[in-house]
C-alpha cells in the first residue's frame, strides 16, 4: 500500500484495529432529518468522541470549522431523495479533485444490490475505486437497502459487502443482522455496522455493536441511534467504551446511565 493511502487509512481506523465514525449525511436524500437540522449543534459536542465524520461537502463547508475538524470521510454518492422515484438511482455527485481540495480521508459512496441500479451503483463504485486509488485516498462502500429495512440478513448483507469488496472497496459499511459472521467472514475489507433507524432502546444498540464487534466488525458508521437519543454524548461515550476499551453491553448501560444521570447531553 502506497504511503498516502497507508496514512488515510490509518487516520481512519485507530492503532487497536477499530473505528468509531459519525455519519451526517442523512440530509443528503432525507432533508433535514431529526435532530440533524442544524449540523453542527449535532456535531460539536459529539466530535471529541469521534474517530471520523461521514459527511458531505455542502454540511462539511457550511457546518464544519476546518481548524477543530476530525478526519473526513466525503460522502460523493447522491442525486436522488426519500420523494423521488427511486432512492438506488445514485450518480456520483462529487469529484476526487474535491475531494482532494478537502483533505478528505476518504470518500464513501452507496451501492444498491438487486435494485434496478445494481449495475450503474456497482460500475460508480469501480469508476471510484479508480479514481481513488490513483490519489490514495480509500473507498468506503455503503451497502445500501434504501427504504426495503427487511433486506437486512445475513445472505442479502453478506453478498453485498463482498461484491463491495471484489470491486475495491477499502472499507465496508452495512448494516448489522443476525448470524454477523456471516457477513465479516465473507468480507475480505474491514467492516464497520450503520444503525439505521433509532431502535427503541439504548441496550439493544449495546447490544448489537458488541455483537458485531465480536463477530468481526471493525467498528461502527452509527448515526441516528447516537444523535437522536435523548443524550447522544452519554451515547457516543458508552459505545466508544465498546469498541474501544471492550466494555460489555451491560457495563456500555451502566456508563451510559452515569453519564445521562449527570446530564451529559
Ligand atoms: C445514510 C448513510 C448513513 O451514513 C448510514 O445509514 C449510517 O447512519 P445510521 O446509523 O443513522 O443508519 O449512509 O445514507
Amino acid at each position: 500500500m502506497d504511503w498516502g493511502m497507508a496514512n488515510r487509512m490509518a487516520q481512519l481506523v485507530q492503532r487497536d484495529g477499530h473505528a468509531l465514525f459519525l455519519p451526517v449525511d442523512h440530509g443528503y436524500f432525507q432533508g433535514p432529518t431529526r435532530r440533524l437540522e442544524e449540523p453542527w449543534k449535532t456535531i460539536e459536542p459529539l466530535l471529541p468522541y469521534a474517530d471520523a465524520l461521514f459527511i458531505t461537502r455542502g454540511v462539511l463547508r457550511s457546518s464544519v470549522d476546518p481548524e477543530r475538524s476530525k478526519p473526513i470521510i466525503l460522502r460523493v454518492s447522491g442525486g436522488t431523495s426519500m420523494v423521488g422515484k427511486d432512492l438506488a438511482n445514485e450518480g456520483i455527485t462529487t469529484s476526487m479533485e474535491e475531494a482532494v481540495r478537502l483533505n478528505a480521508s476518504a470518500v464513501g459512496i452507496s451501492i444498491f444490490v438487486g435494485t434496478d441500479y445494481e449495475k450503474e451503483s456497482l460500475l460508480n463504485l469501480s469508476k471510484l475505486v479508480d479514481e481513488g486509488e490513483r490519489c490514495g485516498i480509500p473507498v468506503m462502500a455503503v451497502t445500501a437497502v434504501g427504504k426495503e429495512l427487511e433486506k437486512r440478513d445475513a445472505r442479502y448483507l453478506a453478498l453485498a459487502s463482498r461484491i463491495a469488496a471484489e470491486l475495491g472497496a477499502r472499507v465496508v459499511k452495512t448494516y448489522w443482522c443476525e448470524n454477523f459472521e456471516r457477513v465479516t467472514g465473507g468480507c475480505p475489507v474491514p467492516v464497520v455496522m450503520a444503525g439505521g433507524p433509532q431502535v427503541d432502546t439504548e441496550l439493544e444498540v449495546f447490544e448489537f455493536v458488541y455483537d458485531g464487534m465480536q463477530k468481526g466488525a471493525i467498528g461502527v458508521n452509527l448515526g441516528r441511534n447516537v444523535w437522536q437519543n435523548d443524550f447522544p454524548v452519554a451515547m457516543i461515550k458508552a459505545i466508544r467504551a465498546i469498541i474501544h476499551k471492550g466494555a460489555t453491553p451491560g457495563q456500555a448501560q451502566e456508563l451510559f446511565e452515569s453519564l445521562k444521570g449527570a446530564r451529559a447531553r
